[in-house]
């Protein structure tokens, strides 16, 4: 049964050696880039399985091209960059890798949540521009968190975890989503309407998938019902968040700031946002840990491994 497996982007151990030893060839795009649409088309044919990346875009003409693959095991949570519809269509299974990503993300939320208020990377450059001249009773004035509203939207295991560290800070907990969380209630959070999150949280933290109903969420008239003194974070998909109202609400202070990893249109930013001083902005560093990136490649590899055996997918997205 093991077969040919292809791996789009040079990963971390384990998952190119599990890979390696239950396959019959493994081939691994030796570079820390992706490839072209062109090379990955070519590059996918003729494979058992492919062990792809969320930036690889696996639209329909890859899936085509990959006719008689039985897997793209994505190495990533989010799995808005495969076309699902067409991979359905052609018997072509995906995977994911939740869970093993939770506790970093949430990490990684919390350092946008205290960074943006407190104006963190400003302050660092404040003091390496030779700006600091002393304290000063009205020098670089933040906003507070302890004690302050704490929304989610889209309550999955990311915002659970965001949630859980938020009760060490005193924090009343709003949610917004389709469907109650019992986590979520245990810990005090109320499920509430998307436009009374955005009206009553002190920090609006987006951990929804991208999904045609979840793009553009965060629109001009979402911003709007934002407090003055909010802040908006992103941890989750980029196009979740209209980055251009984005920078509108960021120029005009319709919001106090935003904490943003994520970007509609990677690596790109929308234009004027890396000039918005109240903008704290990442490079997709969600999951950016050694031990979280290796336990992604394992769980992806672990995929690939159980379908070239004949067995079930650990973690199938349909
Ligand atoms: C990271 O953004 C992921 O979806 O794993």
């Amino acid at each position: 049964m093991p077969g040919r497996v292809f791996i789009t982007r040079l990963i971390p151990e384990p998952g190119p050696s599990l890979v390696g030893a239950a396959a019959d060839s493994l081939e691994m795009f030796p570079e820390d880039r992706s490839l072209s649409p062109d090379d990955l088309r070519n590059a996918v044919q003729g494979r058992d399985a492919v062990l792809c990346l969320l930036t690889d875009t696996i639209d329909a003409s890859i899936l085509e091209a990959a006719k008689g693959c039985k897997v793209f095991a994505n190495m990533a949570v989010g799995y808005n960059n495969i076309d699902v519809v067409t991979a359905k269509r052609l018997g072509i299974m995906v995977t994911n890798t939740p869970g093993v990503l939770t506790d970093c993300t949430a990490d990684l939320t919390w350092s946008l949540i205290l960074g943006v208020a407190r104006r963190v990377a400003e302050g660092d450059r404040e003091m390496r521009a030779g700006r600091f001249m002393g304290w000063g009773p009205l020098y670089m004035l933040g906003g507070d968190v302890t004690g302050r509203t704490l929304g989610l939207i889209g309550p999955g295991r990311i915002a659970t975890a965001v949630a859980r560290r938020a009760v060490g800070f005193e924090m009343p907990l709003l949610y917004h989503g389709r469907r109650d969380n019992p986590e979520l209630d245990r810990l005090g959070a109320k499920r509430v309407e998307f436009d009374a999150l955005l009206r009553k949280s002190d920090f609006v933290s987006v951990h929804t998938p991208l999904s045609p109903e979840t793009r553009h969420m965060i629109s001009d008239r979402a911003l709007s019902l934002m407090k003055p003194t909010a802040y908006l974070i992103n941890t989750a998909r980029g196009p979740v968040v209209d980055e251009k109202a984005l920078v509108r609400a960021l120029q005009s202070k319709q919001i106090a700031g935003a904490g943003l990893d994520v970007y509609e249109d990677e690596p790109a930013m929308a234009p004027g946002l890396a000039e918005c001083e109240t903008a704290l902005i990442l490079p997709h560093l969600g999951s950016a840990t050694h031990a979280t990136r290796a336990a992604m490649s394992r769980i992806a590899a672990e995929n690939v491994v159980a379908i070239l055996n004949g067995q079930a997918p650990l973690n199938p997205v349909f």
